[in-house]
């Protein structure tokens, strides 16, 4: 199923943003012991940074995963942990072991397999995972969490998490998620502003080309779009 949420009728996209966190983590807590949720970076964790605050839950229950990383140290200004530490550890109280984070340290292929086994102490080995919510950016080239146009790794049907050494966004080392665990989430939300993504989400949302972010079709999940009033100026 998929919704497109357009401000003001739903109100700001932080708030629409705020109800469907509050909503999914609700369920999520009301039938199971954790809140799972992949992140991405960008915007969103600004975005974030705003709407969380409002939300009102058992915060030790919920664990943020990364829907992609970059292959950084976490103080390095590209490290999306490190934004979130900087901007969101403080604002709600989670800890930093509330985050599954990568090994910096790492190289990407051996990130991406250690990442795995990180995801493997929360979701069973011998099944895709299944996030609760995934919360994911658009980028201008239709790019969504590491998987970018007519790259390989948009073939990928096996692993959980994949290595990615020549990222056409920078830094080029990076982990992401790969399609059949996206699609396997019980929530996709996209949350896009700014009239400089119109153009990017008419290519997705009424072109349907054929873009990383328009492959994000959960099989049994809901999928969100939540545009402000510039993003949806199409
Ligand atoms: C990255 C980001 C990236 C981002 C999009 C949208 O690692 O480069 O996670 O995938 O989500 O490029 O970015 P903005 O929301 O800042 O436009």
């Amino acid at each position: 199923m998929e919704k497109i949420l357009v401000e003001p009728r739903d109100g700001t996209v932080a708030s629409c943003l705020s109800n469907l966190l509050q909503t999914s983590a609700d369920d999520a807590l009301a039938s199971g012991d954790t809140f799972k949720v992949g992140l991405s970076g960008g915007s969103l964790v600004q975005l974030l940074a705003q709407c969380l605050p409002n939300i009102t839950t058992d915060w030790s229950k919920w664990y943020f995963f990364f829907c992609d990383e970059r292959v950084v140290p976490f103080d390095s200004n590209d490290s999306t942990y490190g934004e979130y530490k900087l901007k969101l550890i403080g604002k709600i109280p989670v800890t930093e072991e509330q985050f599954i984070k990568i090994d910096p340290d790492l190289s990407a292929e051996d990130a991406a397999k250690d990442y795995i086994k990180k995801m493997s102490v929360f979701f069973p080995p011998d099944r895709v995972p299944c996030f609760d919510v995934l919360l994911l950016g658009l980028g201008p080239d239709g790019h969504t969490c590491s998987l970018f146009p007519d790259h390989k790794l948009l073939n990928e049907a096996s692993l959980w998490v994949c290595p990615i050494n020549d990222s056409p966004k920078p830094p080029p080392s990076r982990i992401t998620l790969t399609l059949p665990v996206i699609n396997n989430a019980k929530k996709c939300i996209f949350a896009i502003t700014g009239s400089g993504k119109a153009e990017i989400v008419k290519r997705v949302l009424q072109d349907r080309e054929n873009l990383p972010a328009a492959r994000v079709q959960p099989h049994n999940g809901e999928l969100y779009w939540i545009l402000d009033e510039g993003a949806a100026k199409f």
